[in-house]
């Protein structure tokens, strides 16, 4: 049995299954997509992150929130163990030039409708997790909390994460959300620890971290000097980088999560496969420096 972890009353994997690839720019075929998330679930995931802007700006009727329904709805295995995460606060559009971007509404009218879009697009009366996906600097951060607050009230979702925060926006976030917040995602990696902080923060207070893009982000994963050690390490070992480092990751404590991107069965397979490494004091040592 893969590593299995709590966030808030749920019991699921610690690897998670990252969507966004499967339904932004560069997404695969939608059979590959279909495909690489039953891969992940019949390997033992239990876990699926999307979000109700993971589309690609001008086709918003291919997001990821509609591939995850129809993936667990022709799916063979146990649906009702699978945790379903979301968000809500960006949407997608090109800029001025023509690239893709990812505007930010957190005013709380639309994160209101928003939030029940995204239930519908999931085909669920409430969402699992629902995380506020960045904080929309023209509104207030409490404002669009409170509308996270007004759908959990609403049954819209059941527990609510914050994500792409500082601790001063956790804090506010606790405030409001109560014991209803059971999780932060921030972006985590051998290339982006700045947000350490709220990771050691999490620990404390009892939440789960939730890594993003835990492999660097699928635009530029592969030849970043910082995954140096990591190779070393996966040499010796004989597993990929990859798995090392969200074994890396996933060794930060036991409130660590990690979601991995993919595009097809073949790299999430891989890297599911971290849930059974285990590093050696000596290896992490290395690998914190
Ligand atoms: N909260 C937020 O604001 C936020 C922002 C960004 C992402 N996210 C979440 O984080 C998830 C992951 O992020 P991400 O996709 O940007 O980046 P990532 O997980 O850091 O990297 C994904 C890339 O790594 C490759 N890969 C994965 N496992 C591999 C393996 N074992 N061997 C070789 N290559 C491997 C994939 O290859 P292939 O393409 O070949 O499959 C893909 O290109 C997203 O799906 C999303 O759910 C959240």
């Amino acid at each position: 049995m893969t590593l299995q972890r709590n966030i808030g009353p749920f019991t699921t994997t610690a690897i998670g299954i990252g969507e966004m690839g499967l339904t932004i720019e560069g997404y695969p075929s939608h059979e590959q997509a279909l495909e690489t998330i039953h891969a992940g679930l019949d390997a033992g995931a239990r876990m699926i992150d999307t979000a109700w802007a993971y589309y690609a700006p001008g086709e918003e009727e291919q997001t990821g929130e509609k591939l995850t329904r129809e993936a667990l709805d022709s799916w063979n295995g146990p649906r009702d163990e699978v945790l379903v995460a979301t968000k809500i606060g960006l949407r997608r559009d090109f800029d001025e030039n023509g690239k893709p971007i990812w505007p930010r509404d957190g005013k709380p009218e639309h994160l209101l409708e928003y939030g029940k879009q995204s239930a519908m697009a999931l085909g669920v009366d409430t969402i699992d997790l629902l995380y506020m996906h960045r904080h929309d600097p023209e509104v207030p951060y409490s404002e669009s909390i409170e509308a996270v607050r007004q759908l959990l009230d609403e049954g819209v979702a059941r527990y609510a994460g914050v994500s792409n925060v500082t601790i001063e926006q956790l804090d506010i976030a606790r405030g409001i959300l109560g014991d209803r917040l059971i999780a932060v995602q921030n972006q985590y990696s051998p290339v982006h620890r700045e947000t350490r902080d709220t990771l050691d923060y999490c620990a404390k207070l009892g939440l789960a971290f939730v890594c993003w893009s835990p492999l660097g982000g699928f635009r530029h994963p592969y030849d970043e000097h910082l995954f140096d050690p990591f190779r070393e390490v996966a040499a010796a070992r004989g597993v990929s980088y990859q798995q090392v480092t969200l074994a890396w990751e996933l060794a930060q404590g036991d409130h660590m999560f990690v979601i991995p991107g993919c595009h097809r069965p073949a790299t999430f397979l891989d890297s599911f496969k971290a849930g059974d490494l285990v590093l050696t004091d000596e290896e992490l040592a290395k690998l914190n420096a």
